[in-house]
């Protein structure tokens, strides 16, 4: 049965979305902070068939094409360095792939609305995203930023190709919902642009394997290091002087909440290394933490010292089932497991944990100093933070400092692809 949107929304409420704020002032010039005001569809009544996307208004908010082969060719600050080799045509025609609706079966779903630009390339207005026809989603869209650098993708990492990955989406039926590889790959034939370019880019041309390769050759450019924590803790720059009011440097509370991070064992998971820090351990480990969207379902019980069950919810409860890295590997010590996400960016990318429920940073490092959602069956790890209030405020001082300065560079590139049937050939 399909869901209606509101059920979709995970712990917010459809009538607290700011849907009107989802359209873009005519022109306005992306410079002006407009990474904040979201571009997308705003979607309302899209669980109608006759619905009709007024996401043209994006065309308003060209940006401009930044060299973004040349930019990966030199890292930016504090990130690892990037293996394989990119190539210019592909990214170019995978940022073209990447914001075209006509990848959806209804053609009017892009990759780019549930991954947008100026959220961070998430959502920041929904827990969990709308996918075809007001179709929900269960989890919470992960950014793509340095998703060069995933080990495992998806929340659970049930999968490990970037090229690979784009049939989930592609094919989801409440995500874009195309029938089958074929149909979609048919679609893109038909198109002479696409047909054209792939043949002129690729050997084999149109393909399963080529268009993987890329939508995938835009993700992995999607670099974004050098942040003020970069440029002072790998970049050594200075902390601003006691005396100078307004001083430039590294924020004195942000430092101090670098250094609860690290006591307080945030970085065990979080992790960061001697020249770069992606600020997740990869896939090495996976990790329940019991969030608050689980306060729709029961708690686990305990039968016996040591022993937990989590009764089976009922269909009558209405909420997702999730099981984390269970639905990948089957072993029950898996379950409502998922990968540590990585904190580059993360004030641009809340709401945040897997099903979306903690709407703000302060709220997140406040869940954790409360021991997490309190589940004695949550990694121990999580449960025995002891945070004062002070730790608190620096730890989300410090988190505030890890957005990058490649933001407004990556948003303006990306709004420099115009879309829907404009694409074609580019007229
Ligand atoms: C309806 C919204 C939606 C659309 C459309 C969508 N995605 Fe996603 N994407 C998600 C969600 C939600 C997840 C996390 C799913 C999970 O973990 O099970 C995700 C995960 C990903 C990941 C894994 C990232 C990581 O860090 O593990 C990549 C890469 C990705 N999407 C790329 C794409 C591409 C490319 C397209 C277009 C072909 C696309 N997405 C279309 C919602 C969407
Ligand atoms: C045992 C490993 C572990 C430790 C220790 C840990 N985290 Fe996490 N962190 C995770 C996992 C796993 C998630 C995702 C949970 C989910 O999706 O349900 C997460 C999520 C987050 C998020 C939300 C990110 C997002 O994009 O949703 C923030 C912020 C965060 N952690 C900060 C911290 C801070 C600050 C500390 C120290 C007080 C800390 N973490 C300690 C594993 C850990």
């Amino acid at each position: 049965m399909q869901r209606g949107l509101a059920k979709c929304l995970g712990g917010l409420s459809l009538l607290s979305l700011p849907l009107a704020g989802i359209v873009a002032p005519v022109g306005s010039p992306l410079t002006d902070g407009a990474h904040k005001v979201g571009l997308a569809d705003s979607r309302v009544g899209y669980e109608s068939l006759s619905y009709v996307t007024d996401s043209k208004v994006v065309i308003q908010a060209l940006g401009e094409r930044q060299p973004l082969f040349e930019l990966s060719l030199n890292p930016p600050l504090g990130l690892p360095t990037v293996t394989g080799e990119l190539d210019p045509a592909e990214i170019d025609l995978g940022r073209q792939l990447f914001f075209d609706r006509r990848l959806s079966k209804n053609e009017t779903l892009s990759c780019a609305m549930c991954h947008i630009p100026e959220q961070g390339f998430t959502q920041n207005e929904l827990a969990t995203p709308v996918g075809h026809l007001g179709k929900g989603v269960r989890r919470n869209v992960p950014s793509l930023y340095n998703v060069a650098f995933a080990e495992a993708l998806f929340l659970d990492g049930r999968e490990r190709s970037l090229e690979a990955q784009i049939w989930s989406p592609l094919l989801a039926e409440n995500e874009m919902a195309n029938e089958s590889r074929e149909a979609v790959l048919a679609k893109l034939a038909s198109n002479d642009f696409y047909r054209e370019r792939f043949a002129e880019i690729f050997e084999e041309g149109l393909a399963e394997s080529t268009l993987g390769r890329a939508l995938a050759a835009y993700q992995r450019a999607l670099l974004s290091g050098d942040s003020p924590f970069d440029r002072w803790h790998f970049g050594r720059e200075e902390l601003p002087s006691k005396k100078g009011s307004g001083a430039e440097g590294y924020p004195a509370l942000a430092a101090r909440g670098f250094t609860v991070f690290q006591d307080k064992g945030c970085a065990a998971c979080h992790r960061i290394n001697d020249s770069s820090a992606l600020f997740t351990d990869g896939q090495e480990d996976y990790v329940y933490i019991w969030t608050l969207g689980r306060a729709l379902r029961p708690p686990s019980v305990q039968l016996a010292p040591g022993i937990f069950v989590v009764p089976t919810v009922d269909a009558e409860t209405e909420t997702f089932t999730d099981d984390g890295r269970y639905e990948v590997t089957g072993r029950e010590a898996d379950k409502w497991r998922y990968r540590t996400p990585s904190l580059r960016n993360v004030a641009l990318t809340g709401p945040y944990m897997h099903d979306g429920s903690i709407a703000t940073l302060e709220a997140v490092v406040a869940f954790y100093a409360e021991g997490g959602g309190g589940d004695p069956a949550q990694d121990p790890r999580t449960r025995s933070v002891q945070l004062t209030q002070s730790d608190q405020e620096a730890l989300v001082a410090f988190l505030m400092t890890l957005t990058s300065s490649h933001v407004d560079v990556l948003v303006s590139d990306a709004r420099s692809v115009t879309i829907g049937e404009r694409t074609a050939g580019g007229q």
